[in-house]
């Protein structure tokens, strides 16, 4: 559908684990478990972790609804709210360390660089968010210790801007710095003039972490620096031709291509929907289907590849789980259901066109405990101030296809996976 991208590039997305690998050859307990970093390695749902990585999906986008609100308020969801920062304090503090200490998280990850000289840092290439920062040379703290840093003034094409960028996250924390604009370059493409900030203050819920930033993928509305986002950037300055990206995310030979998309990933065409204009990587008409059967239908969905699980409202989810057989709530504060794991549901979800399926292995979190029946399902009830009527579709849903977006025709479109 998009033509051709003359100029093209790859980054290789590595699939990061703090953890010990997994040792393919003893089995685990739940063959169909596949790690989700909600999971632990016997194939348990590591439940603290999951209320921690909710708690951070919900700060993160209350952040974008309040940019939202501050840069384009009309363009707002209906029903959107920036709803309260939510903090972990409520959580055991010894169980909370244990959580961080396993660190088997697992995320999208790649390497870019930032100046001239050309420095490197390992970044989460996030859908759900659109801003760039990297830790600063000038950050003492220890949660940056461990980081590569950015160091202004080993770079010649750096510029300090005015203003500072700033986020606050749920473990207390904030992370802050100076704005900047330098040389970025991802899998070769470049933006010279590409905002970003180099943050002296790093949140210590990155600390365990193995990534030194993030890089926003979504729209300029969203942003907390309020200038072009990377591919948008590198669009404007000629860098590439199409400003359109594919994702394909998965255990091996995971890819982020910029430019177009990659063509020997997917099989099919590509099978796109036009955006609201939220500033999310948003589409409407969607419907999910639980064994074939249609259990709700015409809510919206933002698609998030810094989030790891699907979430929808708590009642919409509700429903959901009343056409999964013998389902019950898990969890009623978070919103996590489950089911039994020798009949994982089959789910998928459709925008007008194909079913886009979700494998067993994606949709299900692992055992509610050591030698339980019941399983934790990859869709939780959450109301992240979104709108009334949209869910986020995170991981779990994208690494069933291939996923493309597109600021030229602003759509979102999926393909199988070849
Ligand atoms: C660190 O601080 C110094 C002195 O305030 C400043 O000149 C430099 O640009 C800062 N570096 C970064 C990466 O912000
Ligand atoms: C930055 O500059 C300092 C001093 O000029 C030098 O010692 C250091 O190695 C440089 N760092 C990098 C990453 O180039
Ligand atoms: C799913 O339902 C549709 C009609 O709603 C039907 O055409 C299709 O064959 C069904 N697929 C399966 C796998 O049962
Ligand atoms: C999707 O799942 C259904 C079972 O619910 C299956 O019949 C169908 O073949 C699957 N589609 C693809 C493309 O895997």
């Amino acid at each position: 559908m998009f033509p051709k991208a003359t100029l093209v590039a790859t980054v290789s997305l590595a699939l990061l684990t703090s953890a010990n690998p997994i040792d393919r050859g003893t089995g685990s307990s739940i063959p169909f478990a596949k790690r989700s970093g909600l999971t632990t390695e016997d194939g348990i749902f590591d439940h603290q972790r999951a209320i921690i990585s909710t708690i951070q999906t919900h700060n993160k986008h209350r952040r974008n609804l309040m940019n939202l609100q501050a840069n384009d308020a009309a363009s707002m969801s209906e029903g959107a709210e920036v709803r309260p920062l939510r903090t972990y304090d409520s959580l055991d503090k010894r169980q909370k360390e244990a959580t961080t200490d396993e660190g088997s998280d697992l995320e999208w990850a790649g390497t870019i660089s930032i100046g001239t000289p050309p420095q490197e840092f390992l970044i989460d290439f996030d859908t759900g968010s659109a801003d760039l920062w990297v830790p600063s040379t000038n950050c003492t703290q220890s949660a940056c210790s461990s980081k590569h840093k950015y160091n202004a003034a080993n770079s010649s094409t750096s510029a300090m801007q005015s203003g500072t960028f700033s986020i606050q996250y749920g473990d207390g924390s904030t992370s802050s710095g100076p704005v900047l604009t330098d040389t970025v370059s991802v899998a070769g493409i470049k933006s010279t003039g590409q905002y970003l900030s180099a943050v002296t203050s790093l949140s210590s819920g990155f600390a365990a972490d193995p990534l030194d930033g993030i890089l926003g993928m979504a729209y300029q509305k969203i942003s907390t620096l309020s200038h072009p986002p990377f591919v948008n950037q590198a669009k404007s300055e000629g860098s590439i031709k199409d400003a359109v990206f594919g994702m394909k995310l998965a255990h091996t030979g995971s890819e982020l291509y910029i430019g177009g998309t990659d063509t020997s990933l997917y099989q099919g065409s590509v099978e796109y929907h036009a955006i609201t204009g939220s500033g999310f990587w948003q589409i409407s008409g969607a419907s999910a289907l639980v064994n074939n059967k249609t259990t709700n239908s015409g809510f919206q969905t933002v698609i998030d590849s810094g989030t790891t699980i699907m979430y929808g409202p708590p009642s919409a989810v509700k429903t959901f789980y009343a056409s999964v057989p013998d389902s019950s709530v898990f969890d009623s504060t978070n919103g996590f259901y489950q089911f039994p794991c020798d009949s994982v549901p089959p789910v998928a979800f459709n925008w007008g066109g194909k079913n886009w399926n979700v494998s067993a292995a994606n949709f299900n979190l692992g055992q509610t405990s050591s030698g339980s029946k019941y399983c934790v399902g990859a869709l939780a009830g959450q109301d992240l101030g979104l709108g009334g009527n949209v869910w986020l579709l995170g991981d779990s849903y994208m690494k069933n296809v291939y996923s493309v977006f597109s600021f030229d025709q602003n759509s979102v479109g999926f393909a199988a996976l070849s």
